[in-house]
């Protein structure tokens, strides 16, 4: 997610550490702040930078994707165009609202108590490498919980990445119609503005990681069998410049794999202090049709309503598969001007204030349940 507060962007990005040109990196950290990496930033080529100014832009609210590893992702969105109708209306209602009863906020406090516990989970740290593992057996323990015969639908498995935190992917394979993907998502890594300080990043994206984990929990319960492959994605490196997600849609890009939506979700849980409790629908760098959907999701499943927000280039996960032309869009704790001002600092907490709120987050668990079933289908 992009970050917000610019005064306190200001004040770090004059700190004196930022002027250390011999350090290069720590223990427990394999980052090294000379690297170069090529990055585009919106409406310009790409430029070649260190790690460092990379940081630096971070810190001044500069968006971009790091496409060291992904230069062709563009050239695959002519080919991996779907043709895909969004359903007019939600027709599912029965279903999703029987799902939807049985969420809670249950096991999100417990695993994000337990995930934002890690000093810190940037993608390139040793404790990002454990918080990932540790994510991933969550996920078995749900995974071992289902019927046998889903389970037989069900692969989990880590995409790797050269940096050492993996991305992690789940997929329910369809029944009818395999090779057409739903993909509900979130980011798993956290940061701090100075990557190597401490990043509960509780709700940056703690919460859309544990929001979507109820999501299959509770599809898991209900023995959901989709007619089209739902997939659940916990990408690594989106605070590195998109680069988990990146790395996953150029490997789906490239196998022509088609993905009939996606939809993520980064940062579920802050309601600010005097405002109205809302679901923010972004409109900016995402499919048209799909975010029309989502609308009609939220006025149908949430008891919260819609407000639409922008929040700019390359804001998190669904910018990467928009750039290789699959339809994707984004959902978030509230109007972007709303949303929660502590992320990437050590008081990106749970306990930071009243306005970190678990039941909010369960409404963006409806969210993906309604998402998987509706567009996933379910005999
Ligand atoms: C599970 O997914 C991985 C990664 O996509 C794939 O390589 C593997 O073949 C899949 N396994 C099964 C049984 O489909
Ligand atoms: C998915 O299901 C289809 C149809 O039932 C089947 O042909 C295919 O082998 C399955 N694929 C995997 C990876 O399980
Ligand atoms: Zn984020």
């Amino acid at each position: 997610m992009k970050f917000a507060l610019t005064a306190l962007a200001a004040v770090a990005a004059a700190s004196p550490i930022f002027e250390q040109e011999t350090f290069n990196s720590e223990p427990g950290f394999s980052l090294d702040l000379n690297a170069q990496r090529l990055v585009q930033l919106e409406g310009q080529p790409p430029v070649w930078m260190t790690e460092l100014d990379k940081i630096k832009a971070k810190a001044q609210n500069i968006k971009f994707f790091d496409i060291t590893d992904t230069q062709d992702l563009e050239s695959f969105a002519a080919t991996s165009h779907v043709k895909f109708e969004f359903p007019a209306t939600p027709t599912a209602t029965d279903k999703v609202t029987s799902v939807i009863k049985t969420l809670s906020t249950k096991g999100p406090r417990a695993n994000l108590e337990k995930f934002s516990s890690f000093r810190t989970r940037y993608y390139r740290s040793d404790t990002g490498k454990d918080s990932q593992q540790w994510l991933l057996s969550k996920i078995q323990d749900i995974t071992k919980s289902a019927s046998s015969s889903l389970k037989e639908l069900v692969n989990l498995s880590e995409f790797s990445h050269s940096w050492g935190q993996n991305s992690i992917i789940l997929s329910i394979n369809g029944s009818t119609t395999p090779d057409e993907v739903v993909i509900v998502s979130a980011h798993q890594d956290s940061t701090n503005m100075w990557p190597f300080l401490p990043a509960p990043g509780a709700d940056d994206d703690g919460s859309g990681t544990v929001t979507i984990l109820e999501a299959y929990r509770a599809l898991v319960a209900a023995d959901f069998k989709p007619e089209r492959t739902v997939q659940f994605h916990w990408y690594s490196a989106e605070e590195g410049g998109l680069l988990g997600s990146q790395a996953v849609a150029k490997e789906y890009a490239a196998r022509s794999v088609k993905v009939v939506a996606m939809n993520q979700f980064d940062m579920t849980a802050w309601v600010k202090k005097g405002t109205r409790e809302e679901a923010g629908i972004i409109t900016d760098f995402v499919n048209e049709d799909l975010t029309a959907f989502n609308k009609k999701l939220v006025d149908t499943y949430l008891d919260i309503p819609y407000v639409e927000t922008k929040c700019g280039y390359a804001c998190s996960d669904h910018a990467s598969w928009g750039k290789a032309g699959y339809a994707s869009g984004f959902t978030i704790e509230s109007s972007f001007e709303n949303s929660n001002h502590y992320i990437h600092s050590a008081n990106d907490r749970i306990d930071i204030s009243e306005e970190f709120s678990f039941t909010h987050m369960l409404e963006f668990s409806k969210l993906a349940v309604a998402f998987a079933i509706e567009l996933g289908g379910w005999a």
